[in-house]
C-alpha cells in the first residue's frame, strides 16, 4: 500500500528509488578544536567571545569535539543508516588567513572525514561556507568588500582541487541571507554589524562569491560533480487580502532577494531600496555570474512567516513589528504549534515552498538540505530521550515532502538538521536540534527516539503511517515568543 491504507487513513509513503537520505551539521557548530592544528580565527570565534553576543556566553571552542571524535561520529552516521552526510569545511582551518597559505593539517582532517564516509558507503556533501569567514578577511571589510568574493572563489577552487575526487555534491554557501541580514543588519550573528549599507553590499558580494565559486569549482572538479547552493526560504502568509501586498514585500525581502538573482539574474523590485545593493556595486558581468546554471538547489526549511496589518502600539503576545513596514505585524495564528525556538510548525509551508520552487525552476533537482526542530530534550532515568515532538515534526514534514513528489516536484533528497545537538549560534547550547543527544559535560552521544524513527525511514525509503503522538499540539508556546528567526 502506498499512500493510503484500506480504511482511508494515511498509510506508508514510499519514496522514489535512489532518494537521498542524509543528516546535516556545520563545522563551527560541532568541531571544536578552535585553536588546534593551525586553525585560524573566524568571525564566529570573535563574536562568541564577545560578552553578551551568545546566550550563556557559550562558544564553539569545544562544541561537540567532533574534530577529535571523528571515528565515533562516523560510527553514528553508519548506525543511523543515512546515505549522505552534509558537513561544512571551516575556511580558517584550511586557509587560516582567508587567502594565501594553506594549512595542510586542516585539509588532512577533511580528507579523513570524506574517506571515512566513503568507506562506510555514505556520500560526502560538502558546504564550502557555513558562516565561518576568516577574521583576517573581516578585518579588511568582510562581505561588505568585493574582494572577499574573489578570495572565496579561490578558497572554493582550492577545496575542489584537494577533495574533488571524493566529495559527491558541493554547496557553495549556506543561507547567505542570514550571513548578510543577521551578520550585517541586525547584528545578531557574526560579525555583529548593524548597518543597512554594509548588509546590502554583503548581500551582493555573497551572491557574487557563489557565482564565482561555481565557475571556479566547475573548472577544477572531475567530471560533472553537482554544484549548488542552500537557501533558506520562509513562505510568507497574509492574514487576509488586505495584507497581501505587505506579504509580497516581506517575501521579496526575505526570500526573493536571494532566489531571484541565483535563478534569474535580477534583484526583486518589491524589496525596499535600502535592502538592495546600490547600482554602483553591481559590475556588468556580476548578474550573469550569479545566475550560472545550478545542478541543484538546496532548500533549508523550518517555518513560515505570517503577517497582518495592525497597529504597532497594540501588539499581542508573540507578535512583533515587521521592520521597515509600519503597520505590518508578524503574528502567529493561535492554532499553530511552535517549537522552543518560537518557530511555527507548519509542514504545509514546506509543501508550498517545494511546489513554488518547482514552478519557478522546472525540473531543477531540489534537495531539502536542512529541516528539523529544537525541543526541550532530556534523558530519562532509563537513559531514553523521548522526543515525540521532533518525531512528530519530522513525520509531518516528510509527509509534505512525499506529497510534493507525488505532485511532480523533482525532490531528490532530504537532510535532517541535525545529526546531533550542537552550538546553535546566538542561542548557544540551549537549543537542541539533534537526532542524537549530546551530553556536553562528557561528550557522550545518545540516540533519541527521533534517531530510531529517522533511521527506519532512511533504511526502508518509506515513511511509516503516523503513530499516536504524545506531543502537545496547539498549546501555549514555550520559550521566547518570536515569529521570525531574526
Ligand atoms: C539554519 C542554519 C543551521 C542551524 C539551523 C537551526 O539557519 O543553517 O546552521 O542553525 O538554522
Amino acid at each position: 500500500m502506498n499512500g493510503t491504507s484500506g480504511d482511508g487513513a494515511p498509510g506508508p509513503r514510499r519514496f522514489p528509488p535512489g532518494f537521498v537520505w542524509g543528516a546535516s551539521t556545520s563545522a563551527y557548530q560541532i568541531e571544536g578544536a578552535a585553536a588546534e592544528d593551525g586553525r585560524g580565527r573566524s568571525i564566529w570565534d570573535t563574536f562568541s567571545h564577545t560578552p553578551g553576543k551568545v546566550r550563556g556566553g557559550d562558544t564553539g571552542d569545544t562544541a561537540c569535539d567532533s574534530y577529535h571524535r571523528l571515528d565515533e561520529d562516523l560510527r553514528l552516521l553508519g548506525e543511523l543508516g543515512v546515505g549522505a552526510y552534509r558537513f561544512s569545511v571551516a575556511w580558517p582551518r584550511v586557509q587560516p588567513g582567508g587567502s594565501g597559505r594553506v594549512n595542510q593539517l586542516g585539509l588532512d582532517y577533511y580528507r579523513g572525514l570524506v574517506e571515512g564516509l566513503r568507506e562506510r558507503g555514505i556520500a560526502p556533501v560538502a558546504t564550502v561556507y557555513h558562516w565561518e569567514l576568516p577574521q583576517a578577511l573581516e578585518d579588511r571589510g568582510g562581505w561588505a568588500e568585493r574582494d572577499t568574493a574573489w578570495r572565496f572563489a579561490e578558497y572554493a577552487q582550492l577545496l575542489a582541487n584537494a577533495l574533488g575526487d571524493q566529495v559527491a555534491m558541493w554547496i557553495t554557501l549556506n543561507e547567505p541571507k542570514q550571513a548578510a541580514h543577521q551578520g550585517y543588519r541586525t547584528g545578531t550573528h557574526a560579525p555583529g554589524k548593524t548597518d543597512y549599507a554594509l548588509a546590502a553590499a554583503a548581500t551582493h558580494h555573497l551572491l557574487l562569491a557563489h557565482g564565482l565559486a561555481v565557475e571556479a569549482m566547475r573548472g577544477a572538479l572531475p567530471g560533472r560533480v553537482p554544484v549548488g547552493i542552500a537557501l533558506d526560504v520562509h513562505p510568507v502568509r497574509a492574514a487576509n487580502e488586505d495584507a497581501l501586498e505587505a506579504a509580497a514585500a516581506v517575501d521579496a525581502e526575505h526570500n526573493r532577494i536571494f532566489l531571484e538573482p541565483v535563478l534569474h539574474g535580477s534583484y526583486p523590485d518589491a524589496a525596499r531600496a535600502e535592502l538592495l545593493p546600490p547600482a554602483e556595486l553591481i559590475e556588468p558581468d556580476d548578474m550573469a555570474a550569479i545566475c550560472a546554471p545550478l545542478d541543484f538547489l538546496g532548500l533549508n526549511y523550518y517555518c513560515p512567516y505570517y503577517v497582518r496589518l495592525g497597529d504597532w502600539d497594540d501588539l499581542r503576545l508573540g507578535e512583533s513589528p515587521q521592520p521597515g513596514h509600519p503597520g505590518v505585524v508578524n503574528y502567529v495564528p493561535p492554532e499553530l504549534p511552535r517549537t522552543n525556538m518560537g518557530w511555527i510548525v507548519e509542514p504545509e509551508g514546506l509543501y508550498d515552498t517545494l511546489r513554488a520552487l518547482d514552478r519557478e525552476a522546472p525540473r531543477l533537482p531540489l534537495y531539502i538540505t536542512e529541516n528539523g526542530c529544537a525541543a526541550d530534550d532530556y534523558v530519562t532515568p532509563e537513559g531514553e530521550i523521548n522526543d515525540f515532538e521532533r518525531v512528530d515534526y519530522l513525520h509531518g514534514h516528510l509527509d509534505a515532502a512525499w506529497r510534493a513528489i507525488q505532485d511532480g516536484v523533482n525532490l531528490a533528497g532530504y537532510f535532517v538538521w541535525s545529526l546531533m545537538d550542537n552550538f546553535e549560534w546566538a542561542r548557544g547550547y540551549q537549543r537542541r536540534f539533534g537526532v542524537y543527544f549530546v551530553d556536553f559535560s562528557t561528550q557522550r552521544r545518545l540516540p533519541k527516539r527521533s534517531a530510531a524513527f529517522y533511521s527506519r525511514v532512511a533504511r526502508h525509503n518509506v515513511l511509516p503511517a503516523p503513530e499516536v503522538s504524545l506531543a502537545p499540539r496547539g498549546t501555549e508556546p514555550r520559550g521566547e515568543p518570536q515569529v521570525s528567526p531574526t
